[in-house]
């Protein structure tokens, strides 16, 4: 038994969060809907940087065009990248395109759950591996996206936020929740309590089921410290934008460099090459001759 799991009593608040749940979650969404492991893949990629609202009309046109694995190997790099328009992180696109092909040419179309082939899929880490295996399998794994690692942060440490805590204490607070069977809903319902209930800067806690176990409010909510954060970096101003930005021309067509300067804030200009190199490698663009770049083919 580990340090945190001897503080509270698990089956009791894995039963209250259960039954606040089955009233309160987020049941009608999709992705939740299903067990195919191609569509958790594409929803849990989709959701990784981008809001839940956002990502449902994404998620459910991609699996109209790409219903599987398959279809989705086959798809043309430029169809890809242009369908995730208005997603942002365009690089996921090109990884999730890549790990169907890696599905269909090393695994026969079906999703490898050995660990390291799991692992080895472009664009799964360790957070999308263990999504897969609790919302596909129901395997008794933690899902540590950031809600999740909030409420346990709170609940379980007795700390505002999971800011500055160690992983590896994160993880062992979070699997001393996790059900042996289960953990699917549970891990969906903690992720949920966090997204409406245990929110980053109004927790409602008089509506929270975990509120009597609950280590932070038992230290009487104490606040984050004053977070010594450096100010935030326009969006303008970083090379996200500008890359984005490129990305966006050439999803209406081919474009020459000189025009693709000129879509550019004027400090990010100087910048074109390393930028175009930049995309090159990761996928996102190609030279086709005479200074011109395009999407993929
Ligand atoms: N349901 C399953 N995965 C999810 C996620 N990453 N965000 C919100 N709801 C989800």
């Amino acid at each position: 038994m580990t340090a945190t799991s001897a503080t509270f009593d698990a089956p009791a608040a894995r039963e209250d969060l259960a039954a606040w749940y089955a009233v309160n979650g987020r049941h009608g969404l999709p992705w939740r809907q299903t067990r195919d492991p191609y569509a958790v893949l594409v929803s849990e990629v989709m959701l990784q940087q981008t809001q839940v609202e956002r990502v449902l009309p994404y998620y459910r046109a991609w699996l109209e065009r790409w219903p599987t694995f398959g279809a989705l190997a086959a798809a043309a790099p430029a169809d890809v990248i242009t369908a995730w328009r208005g997603l942002g992180y365009n690089r996921r696109a090109v990884a999730l395109r890549a790990a169907a092909r890696a599905v269909v040419e090393r695994h026969g179309g079906a999703l490898p759950w050995e660990p390291r082939e799991l692992l080895a899929l472009p664009g799964v880490g360790p957070y999308t591996a263990a999504a897969l295996r609790a919302f596909v399998r129901d395997e008794p794994v933690a899902v540590l996206d950031t809600n999740i690692a909030r409420v346990v942060a709170r609940f379980v440490l007795g700390v505002p936020s999971q800011r500055g805590i160690p992983a590896p204490r994160l993880r062992a607070a979070a699997e001393a929740l996790v059900p042996g069977t289960g953990a699917r809903d549970h891990n969906l319902a903690l992720m949920d309590l966090g997204a409406l209930v245990c929110t980053a800067r109004n927790p409602a806690c008089d509506r929270c089921p975990l509120a009597p176990a609950c280590a932070w409010r038992a230290s009487g909510c104490p606040p984050p410290e004053a977070s010594a954060r450096p100010p935030a970096v326009r969006f303008e101003a970083t090379a996200r934008f500008a890359r984005g930005r490129l990305v966006d021309r050439l999803r209406s067509g081919p474009a020459h460099e000189a025009e693709l300067a000129a879509i550019l804030p004027e400090p990010h200009r100087l910048r074109l090459a390393e930028y175009l190199a930049a995309l090159e490698a990761e996928g996102l663009a190609t030279p086709i001759g005479a200074g011109a770049w395009a999407l993929p083919a």
